[in-house]
Protein backbone atom coordinates (compact mmCIF):
# COMPACT_ATOMS: atom_id res chain seq x y z
CA UNK A 1 0.00 0.00 0.00
CA UNK A 2 1.24 3.58 -0.99
CA UNK A 3 2.48 5.84 2.11
CA UNK A 4 -0.20 8.41 2.53
CA UNK A 5 2.25 10.93 3.70
CA UNK A 6 5.12 10.60 0.80
CA UNK A 7 4.39 13.38 -2.11
CA UNK A 8 4.58 12.69 -5.80
CA UNK A 9 7.10 15.07 -7.27
CA UNK A 10 5.42 17.77 -9.83
CA UNK A 11 6.88 20.42 -12.16
CA UNK A 12 5.59 24.24 -11.90
CA UNK A 13 4.86 24.31 -16.07
CA UNK A 14 3.32 27.95 -15.66
CA UNK A 15 2.71 30.66 -13.53
CA UNK A 16 0.75 33.26 -13.75
CA UNK A 17 -0.02 36.24 -11.93
CA UNK A 18 -3.43 37.04 -10.82
CA UNK A 19 -3.42 40.59 -9.00
CA UNK A 20 -1.73 44.04 -9.18
CA UNK A 21 -0.25 43.69 -5.79
CA UNK A 22 2.01 40.43 -7.25
CA UNK A 23 0.76 39.09 -4.27
CA UNK A 24 -1.69 36.34 -5.64
CA UNK A 25 -0.11 33.94 -8.28
CA UNK A 26 -1.83 30.47 -10.00
CA UNK A 27 0.76 27.58 -10.63
CA UNK A 28 -0.26 25.15 -13.17
CA UNK A 29 1.11 21.84 -11.81
CA UNK A 30 2.39 18.79 -13.86
CA UNK A 31 2.85 15.31 -12.05
CA UNK A 32 5.63 13.76 -13.45
CA UNK A 33 5.24 10.30 -12.98
CA UNK A 34 2.35 9.31 -15.88
CA UNK A 35 1.08 6.36 -13.93
CA UNK A 36 0.49 9.11 -10.65
CA UNK A 37 -0.62 11.49 -13.34
CA UNK A 38 -3.38 9.06 -14.44
CA UNK A 39 -4.61 8.40 -10.81
CA UNK A 40 -4.90 12.18 -9.76
CA UNK A 41 -8.58 11.71 -10.49
CA UNK A 42 -10.48 14.59 -8.73
CA UNK A 43 -13.78 16.63 -8.39
CA UNK A 44 -14.54 20.23 -7.99
CA UNK A 45 -13.80 21.45 -4.23
CA UNK A 46 -10.74 19.00 -3.62
CA UNK A 47 -7.53 20.43 -2.28
CA UNK A 48 -3.97 19.26 -2.34
CA UNK A 49 -1.17 19.42 0.04
CA UNK A 50 1.85 21.14 -1.92
CA UNK A 51 5.19 20.45 -0.24
CA UNK A 52 8.78 22.11 -0.74
CA UNK A 53 12.06 20.86 0.56
CA UNK A 54 12.67 22.02 3.67
CA UNK A 55 9.99 24.27 4.07
CA UNK A 56 7.24 22.02 4.83
CA UNK A 57 3.63 21.47 3.12
CA UNK A 58 0.20 23.49 3.32
CA UNK A 59 -3.42 22.70 1.73
CA UNK A 60 -4.70 24.25 -1.23
CA UNK A 61 -7.88 24.01 -2.92
CA UNK A 62 -7.58 22.74 -6.55
CA UNK A 63 -8.83 25.74 -9.04
CA UNK A 64 -8.62 23.90 -12.03
CA UNK A 65 -11.65 21.55 -13.27
CA UNK A 66 -11.07 18.42 -13.98
CA UNK A 67 -12.95 19.07 -17.52
CA UNK A 68 -9.63 21.13 -18.56
CA UNK A 69 -7.02 19.45 -20.57
CA UNK A 70 -3.33 20.95 -18.83
CA UNK A 71 -1.83 21.27 -15.69
CA UNK A 72 -3.48 21.14 -12.15
CA UNK A 73 -4.07 24.63 -11.05
CA UNK A 74 -3.27 26.70 -7.54
CA UNK A 75 -4.13 29.92 -6.94
CA UNK A 76 -1.85 30.76 -3.72
CA UNK A 77 -2.32 33.85 -2.08
CA UNK A 78 1.21 35.11 -0.03
CA UNK A 79 0.17 34.62 3.30
CA UNK A 80 4.19 33.75 5.57
CA UNK A 81 6.04 31.70 5.49
CA UNK A 82 5.47 28.33 2.83
CA UNK A 83 3.43 30.92 0.71
CA UNK A 84 6.60 33.12 0.29
CA UNK A 85 8.52 30.47 -0.67
CA UNK A 86 6.51 28.88 -2.97
CA UNK A 87 5.81 32.63 -4.68
CA UNK A 88 9.73 32.72 -5.09
CA UNK A 89 9.76 29.45 -7.19
CA UNK A 90 10.20 29.67 -11.00
CA UNK A 91 8.85 27.85 -13.85
CA UNK A 92 10.02 24.61 -14.34
CA UNK A 93 10.94 23.92 -10.50
CA UNK A 94 9.60 21.25 -9.07
CA UNK A 95 7.52 20.71 -6.00
CA UNK A 96 5.91 17.97 -3.74
CA UNK A 97 2.24 17.12 -4.16
CA UNK A 98 -0.02 14.91 -2.26
CA UNK A 99 -3.80 14.44 -3.35
CA UNK A 100 -6.58 14.66 -4.25
CA UNK A 101 -7.57 15.21 -0.24
CA UNK A 102 -10.96 15.73 1.12
CA UNK A 103 -14.53 15.77 -0.02
CA UNK A 104 -16.04 17.34 -2.95
CA UNK A 105 -19.33 19.85 -3.53
CA UNK A 106 -22.38 17.55 -3.70
CA UNK A 107 -22.67 17.43 -7.75
CA UNK A 108 -24.93 14.50 -7.94
CA UNK A 109 -27.69 16.92 -5.33
CA UNK A 110 -26.66 20.12 -7.49
CA UNK A 111 -28.12 18.60 -10.63
CA UNK A 112 -31.03 20.08 -12.02
CA UNK A 113 -30.92 22.45 -9.57
CA UNK A 114 -30.23 26.57 -9.56
CA UNK A 115 -26.85 26.96 -8.79
CA UNK A 116 -25.66 30.73 -6.73
CA UNK A 117 -21.78 31.07 -6.17
CA UNK A 118 -21.05 33.80 -3.71
CA UNK A 119 -17.36 34.56 -3.14
CA UNK A 120 -14.66 37.01 -2.08
CA UNK A 121 -11.39 37.40 -2.63
CA UNK A 122 -8.89 34.51 -3.47
CA UNK A 123 -11.33 32.22 -1.92
CA UNK A 124 -12.86 31.65 -5.42
CA UNK A 125 -10.44 28.94 -6.50
CA UNK A 126 -12.54 25.74 -5.73
CA UNK A 127 -15.47 28.00 -7.42
CA UNK A 128 -13.57 28.45 -10.51
CA UNK A 129 -12.92 24.71 -10.93
CA UNK A 130 -16.83 24.39 -9.96
CA UNK A 131 -18.13 26.72 -12.30
CA UNK A 132 -15.45 25.78 -15.11
CA UNK A 133 -16.86 22.21 -14.31
CA UNK A 134 -20.61 22.90 -14.23
CA UNK A 135 -19.72 25.10 -17.72
CA UNK A 136 -18.17 22.68 -19.85
CA UNK A 137 -20.60 21.03 -22.97
CA UNK A 138 -20.64 17.29 -21.10
CA UNK A 139 -22.04 18.89 -17.97
CA UNK A 140 -24.35 21.84 -18.91
CA UNK A 141 -27.30 20.43 -19.42
CA UNK A 142 -27.15 18.71 -16.11
CA UNK A 143 -27.83 21.77 -13.47
CA UNK A 144 -30.04 24.61 -14.42
CA UNK A 145 -29.63 28.29 -13.75
CA UNK A 146 -26.11 28.95 -12.86
CA UNK A 147 -25.71 33.26 -11.26
CA UNK A 148 -22.23 33.58 -9.80
CA UNK A 149 -21.62 36.89 -7.41
CA UNK A 150 -17.75 37.42 -6.64
CA UNK A 151 -16.16 40.60 -5.92
CA UNK A 152 -12.45 41.64 -4.15
CA UNK A 153 -11.61 44.62 -2.24
CA UNK A 154 -10.20 46.87 -5.93
CA UNK A 155 -10.55 46.00 -9.54
CA UNK A 156 -6.41 45.23 -9.49
CA UNK A 157 -7.58 42.28 -7.27
CA UNK A 158 -9.41 40.14 -8.93
CA UNK A 159 -8.72 36.74 -10.43
CA UNK A 160 -9.30 35.22 -13.16
CA UNK A 161 -9.71 38.65 -14.69
CA UNK A 162 -9.85 36.76 -18.52
CA UNK A 163 -11.79 34.42 -17.59
CA UNK A 164 -14.54 36.89 -15.44
CA UNK A 165 -14.52 38.51 -19.36
CA UNK A 166 -15.13 35.71 -21.21
CA UNK A 167 -17.94 34.48 -19.04
CA UNK A 168 -19.15 37.48 -18.93
CA UNK A 169 -19.67 38.10 -22.73
CA UNK A 170 -20.92 34.85 -23.60
CA UNK A 171 -21.14 32.17 -21.31
CA UNK A 172 -24.28 30.46 -20.71
CA UNK A 173 -24.34 32.00 -16.67
CA UNK A 174 -25.50 35.25 -15.22
CA UNK A 175 -22.04 37.14 -13.66
CA UNK A 176 -22.14 39.94 -10.72
CA UNK A 177 -18.85 40.90 -10.12
CA UNK A 178 -18.21 43.52 -7.65
CA UNK A 179 -15.43 45.20 -5.88
CA UNK A 180 -15.55 46.99 -2.80
CA UNK A 181 -13.93 50.44 -4.48
CA UNK A 182 -13.33 50.75 -7.92
CA UNK A 183 -11.00 53.57 -9.80
CA UNK A 184 -11.26 55.42 -12.87
CA UNK A 185 -11.30 52.26 -15.05
CA UNK A 186 -14.01 50.48 -12.89
CA UNK A 187 -17.15 50.07 -14.93
CA UNK A 188 -19.02 47.32 -12.68
CA UNK A 189 -20.35 47.26 -9.94
CA UNK A 190 -19.09 48.79 -6.46
CA UNK A 191 -20.36 47.25 -3.28
CA UNK A 192 -19.46 44.42 -0.49
CA UNK A 193 -20.58 41.18 -1.61
CA UNK A 194 -23.58 40.66 0.85
CA UNK A 195 -25.11 43.92 -0.34
CA UNK A 196 -24.47 43.06 -4.23
CA UNK A 197 -26.13 39.96 -2.65
CA UNK A 198 -28.97 41.01 -1.50
CA UNK A 199 -29.28 43.65 -4.84
CA UNK A 200 -29.52 40.81 -7.31
CA UNK A 201 -31.62 38.52 -4.74
CA UNK A 202 -31.04 35.05 -6.31
CA UNK A 203 -34.29 32.98 -6.36
CA UNK A 204 -34.18 30.46 -3.73
CA UNK A 205 -36.80 27.97 -5.52
CA UNK A 206 -34.91 24.85 -6.16
CA UNK A 207 -31.94 26.79 -5.49
CA UNK A 208 -28.52 25.58 -3.69
CA UNK A 209 -25.82 28.63 -3.12
CA UNK A 210 -22.38 27.90 -2.63
CA UNK A 211 -20.43 30.31 -0.78
CA UNK A 212 -16.40 31.00 -0.32
CA UNK A 213 -14.59 33.50 0.85
CA UNK A 214 -13.51 35.36 3.89
CA UNK A 215 -15.07 35.05 7.49
CA UNK A 216 -16.27 38.36 7.50
CA UNK A 217 -18.21 37.63 4.07
CA UNK A 218 -19.63 34.62 5.29
CA UNK A 219 -20.97 36.02 8.60
CA UNK A 220 -22.83 38.96 6.56
CA UNK A 221 -23.88 36.82 3.79
CA UNK A 222 -25.53 34.03 5.26
CA UNK A 223 -28.48 36.08 6.84
CA UNK A 224 -28.91 37.77 3.40
CA UNK A 225 -29.60 34.00 2.01
CA UNK A 226 -31.16 33.11 4.69
CA UNK A 227 -33.64 36.19 4.29
CA UNK A 228 -33.74 35.27 0.56
CA UNK A 229 -35.39 31.84 1.78
CA UNK A 230 -32.40 29.38 1.42
CA UNK A 231 -32.55 26.53 4.17
CA UNK A 232 -29.74 25.67 5.59
CA UNK A 233 -29.23 22.24 3.85
CA UNK A 234 -29.40 24.29 0.64
CA UNK A 235 -26.51 26.32 1.92
CA UNK A 236 -22.70 25.22 1.22
CA UNK A 237 -19.82 26.66 2.39
CA UNK A 238 -15.83 25.89 2.43
CA UNK A 239 -13.82 25.41 5.79
CA UNK A 240 -10.85 26.31 5.56
CA UNK A 241 -8.97 24.98 9.18
CA UNK A 242 -5.20 24.94 9.84
CA UNK A 243 -4.08 21.34 8.74
CA UNK A 244 -1.27 18.82 8.38
CA UNK A 245 -1.87 15.61 7.48
CA UNK A 246 -4.96 16.29 5.26
CA UNK A 247 -6.22 12.56 5.76
CA UNK A 248 -7.76 12.32 8.74
CA UNK A 249 -5.20 11.08 11.16
CA UNK A 250 -3.58 13.75 13.50
CA UNK A 251 -6.53 14.97 15.02
CA UNK A 252 -5.00 18.98 13.59
CA UNK A 253 -8.50 19.78 11.96
CA UNK A 254 -10.84 18.61 13.78
CA UNK A 255 -14.39 20.13 14.91
CA UNK A 256 -15.92 17.87 17.39
CA UNK A 257 -15.95 14.41 15.95
CA UNK A 258 -15.34 15.63 12.43
CA UNK A 259 -12.26 15.71 10.55
CA UNK A 260 -12.26 19.22 8.31
CA UNK A 261 -9.74 17.27 5.61
CA UNK A 262 -11.66 14.39 5.58
CA UNK A 263 -14.91 14.67 6.29
CA UNK A 264 -14.51 18.06 4.57
CA UNK A 265 -13.76 20.94 4.05
CA UNK A 266 -17.27 21.20 2.06
CA UNK A 267 -20.35 20.93 4.61
CA UNK A 268 -23.75 22.37 4.49
CA UNK A 269 -24.97 25.03 6.95
CA UNK A 270 -27.13 22.69 8.22
CA UNK A 271 -24.28 20.46 8.93
CA UNK A 272 -21.89 23.31 10.71
CA UNK A 273 -25.08 24.13 12.79
CA UNK A 274 -24.99 20.56 14.77
CA UNK A 275 -20.78 20.90 15.43
CA UNK A 276 -19.33 23.13 17.94
CA UNK A 277 -18.91 26.33 17.02
CA UNK A 278 -14.94 26.10 16.88
CA UNK A 279 -14.19 26.85 13.35
C1 LIG B 1 -8.69 23.10 2.60
C2 LIG B 1 -7.86 24.34 2.45
C3 LIG B 1 -7.76 24.95 1.21
C4 LIG B 1 -6.98 26.11 1.06
N1 LIG B 1 -6.91 26.67 -0.19
C5 LIG B 1 -6.14 27.74 -0.37
C6 LIG B 1 -6.02 28.29 -1.67
O1 LIG B 1 -6.61 27.83 -2.64
N2 LIG B 1 -5.19 29.38 -1.81
C7 LIG B 1 -4.52 29.92 -0.75
O2 LIG B 1 -3.78 30.88 -0.94
N3 LIG B 1 -4.62 29.42 0.49
C8 LIG B 1 -5.41 28.33 0.70
N4 LIG B 1 -5.50 27.79 1.95
C9 LIG B 1 -4.76 28.44 3.07
C10 LIG B 1 -3.30 28.04 3.02
O3 LIG B 1 -3.15 26.66 3.32
C11 LIG B 1 -2.52 28.87 4.04
O4 LIG B 1 -2.54 30.21 3.62
C12 LIG B 1 -1.09 28.45 4.14
O5 LIG B 1 -1.01 27.21 4.81
C13 LIG B 1 -0.29 29.48 4.90
O6 LIG B 1 1.02 29.02 5.05
P1 LIG B 1 2.21 30.05 5.31
O7 LIG B 1 3.35 29.28 5.92
O8 LIG B 1 2.52 30.81 4.08
O9 LIG B 1 1.61 31.05 6.34
P2 LIG B 1 1.68 31.01 7.92
O10 LIG B 1 3.00 31.62 8.32
O11 LIG B 1 1.37 29.64 8.44
O12 LIG B 1 0.48 31.96 8.26
C14 LIG B 1 0.41 33.31 7.75
C15 LIG B 1 -0.96 33.89 8.05
O13 LIG B 1 -2.00 33.14 7.42
C16 LIG B 1 -2.90 32.61 8.37
N5 LIG B 1 -3.28 31.23 7.97
C17 LIG B 1 -2.44 30.19 7.80
N6 LIG B 1 -3.12 29.08 7.45
C18 LIG B 1 -4.42 29.43 7.40
C19 LIG B 1 -5.63 28.73 7.13
N7 LIG B 1 -5.68 27.44 6.84
N8 LIG B 1 -6.78 29.42 7.18
C20 LIG B 1 -6.80 30.71 7.49
N9 LIG B 1 -5.69 31.44 7.77
C21 LIG B 1 -4.52 30.81 7.74
C22 LIG B 1 -2.14 32.62 9.69
O14 LIG B 1 -3.02 32.73 10.80
C23 LIG B 1 -1.28 33.86 9.54
O15 LIG B 1 -1.99 35.03 9.84
C24 LIG B 1 -6.28 26.65 2.15
C25 LIG B 1 -6.37 26.03 3.40
C26 LIG B 1 -7.15 24.90 3.55
C27 LIG B 1 -7.22 24.24 4.87
S1 LIG C 1 -5.22 17.64 9.20
FE1 LIG C 1 -4.71 15.84 10.29
S2 LIG C 1 -6.65 15.15 10.91
FE2 LIG C 1 -7.12 16.78 9.57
Amino acid sequence: MKNPYIPTRAKIEKILIETEDNNIKTFDLGILNKEEKDGFTYLPGQFAEISLTGKGEAPFGIASSPTETGGLKFTVNRAGVFTSALHNMEEGDIVGLRGPLGNYYPLEALENKNLVIVSGGFAFTTLRSLTKYMLHEDNRSRFNDITVIYGARSPGLLLYKDELEAWGKGADLDLHVTVDAGDEGWKGKVGFVPTITKEVAPSSQNAYVIVCGPPIMIKFTIPVLQELGFPPERIILSLEMRMKCGIGICGRCNIGNRYVCKDGPVFTLAQLNEMPEEY
